[in-house]
Parts: structure tokens; C-alpha cells; sequence
């Protein structure tokens, strides 16, 4: 008789424990201690009722700007880069930090195409893996292009040459455009030295 009521009372149990395991993903079953469990609040990604769009996540709005990033209303075409060109003005001083900042950006993401001295030889290109000429950015054309002519190169890119804009940190890319006018600096004197000694 007892060993009776042991059996059943273990096979209910045994019922219990299977319909434990029948556990889906959608029909959890019964919490125990659920006070922590349920965030009250609502979840990224879920509806929202409190808002008109019915999102939980809000977009920011019309017209903000993220920190630290600077607008830039400029379009790829020439005459835009003319515009840039007398409208901008390179907001950081040249100071011999800021050009050997300059330099070591430049050495990482210019010098590949338009070469160390920027006379358009970098290795990319005389190697012959990238078969487009790089305009060289030193001689008596690249000085008459103004600094904002030239962050717009960087920032939008020009012709073949893409934009740098993800790669290069705004205040770098205006460190950039002092080192090109150092290059251009020490490419003239260069030249002026070696026709000195020409004349001879
Ligand atoms: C993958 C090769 C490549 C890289 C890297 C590159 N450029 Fe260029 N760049 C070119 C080519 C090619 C042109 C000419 C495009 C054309 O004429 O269509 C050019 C044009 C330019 C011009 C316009 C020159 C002019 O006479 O108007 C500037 C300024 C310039 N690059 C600066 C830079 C700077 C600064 C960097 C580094 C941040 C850089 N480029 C990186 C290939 C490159």
C-alpha cells in the first residue's frame, strides 16, 4: 500500500519535472523571484507607444551637430573648391608642433601617392600599383592653391583622389596643408640653391 503512494507521489513528480523541460523560448513558464528580472523601462529596439513614431529610439534633432565635428558645406566641383578656397581659413597656427604633426600624417596617408618631398613620385604610383599621376603638391602651381582649396582636397577629395575625411582628424588635415607649404618652402630653396650653383 505505502510502496503505492511512493509511486505515485514520484510519478507526479516525474510529470512535474518533464512539463519543467518543455520549455520554449516564447512560453518561459513560471519565474520564481521575477522582481529584477523584467526591465521596467522600454528596450532600444522595441515599440514605443509614448511617441508619435512609435520608436523607442530617438533621432537627433534637425540641424545638431555631434561634438567636436565641424560642418562642412562644401560640394566635390571646382567651383565649390574655389569658394573654399577664399572663404576658409586655416584656424591653426603653424607652430613646429603642429608641422611635425603634420608631417607624420602626411608620411602616413600622402606620401604613398604624391611622395615624401610632394613632387607627385610617391611609391604607390612609380611603382606602378596605383596608375593614376598624383599632382605633385610642391612648384609654382601647387603654391597658388590656397589652404582651403587644398583642405577641400583632403576633405572631399579631387578628381581620382578620394576623400580623406574618415581617415584624417579635421585639425590634422589643416596641419597637413602647413606642411605642404613647408614642402613647397624647402622644394624652393632647393631650386634656388641648385641654379645658384648652375650660374657658377
Ligand atoms: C591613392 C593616391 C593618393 C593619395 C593617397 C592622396 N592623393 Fe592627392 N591626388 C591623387 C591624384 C591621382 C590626384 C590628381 C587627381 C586628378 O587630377 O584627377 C591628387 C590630387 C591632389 C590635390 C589637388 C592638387 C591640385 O593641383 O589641385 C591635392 C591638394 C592633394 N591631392 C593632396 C593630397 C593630400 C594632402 C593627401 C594626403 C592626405 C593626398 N592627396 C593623398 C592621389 C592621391
Amino acid at each position: 500500500m505505502q510502496g503505492n503512494i511512493y509511486k505515485s507521489v514520484s510519478l507526479i513528480l516525474l510529470v512535474f519535472l518533464l512539463y519543467g523541460c518543455d520549455r520554449s523560448r516564447n512560453k518561459p513558464g513560471w519565474d520564481y523571484f521575477p522582481d529584477m528580472f523584467y526591465s521596467t523601462a522600454y528596450e532600444t529596439y522595441t515599440v514605443n507607444p509614448n511617441f508619435k513614431d512609435g520608436m523607442t529610439m530617438r533621432v537627433p534633432v534637425t540641424g545638431t551637430i555631434p561634438r567636436g565635428f565641424t560642418p562642412f558645406h562644401y560640394t566635390i566641383d571646382e567651383d565649390s573648391r574655389i569658394k573654399a578656397g577664399n572663404e576658409l581659413i586655416n584656424p591653426v597656427s603653424p607652430t613646429e608642433e603642429v608641422l611635425l604633426k603634420g608631417k607624420r600624417v602626411y608620411n602616413a596617408f600622402c606620401t604613398g601617392c604624391h611622395g615624401e618631398t610632394g613632387a607627385g613620385d610617391g611609391l604607390l604610383y612609380s611603382g606602378g600599383l596605383y596608375p593614376l599621376p598624383p599632382r605633385p603638391l610642391i612648384g609654382v602651381d601647387a603654391e597658388k592653391l590656397r589652404d582651403g582649396e587644398i583642405y577641400h582636397s583632403i576633405t572631399l577629395g579631387f578628381g581620382s583622389m578620394g576623400s580623406h575625411a574618415s581617415q584624417i582628424r579635421d585639425e590634422d588635415r589643416w596641419k597637413i596643408v602647413h606642411y605642404i607649404r613647408q614642402l613647397q618652402t624647402e622644394h624652393k630653396n632647393n631650386a634656388g640653391a641648385v641654379s645658384e650653383a648652375e650660374s657658377k
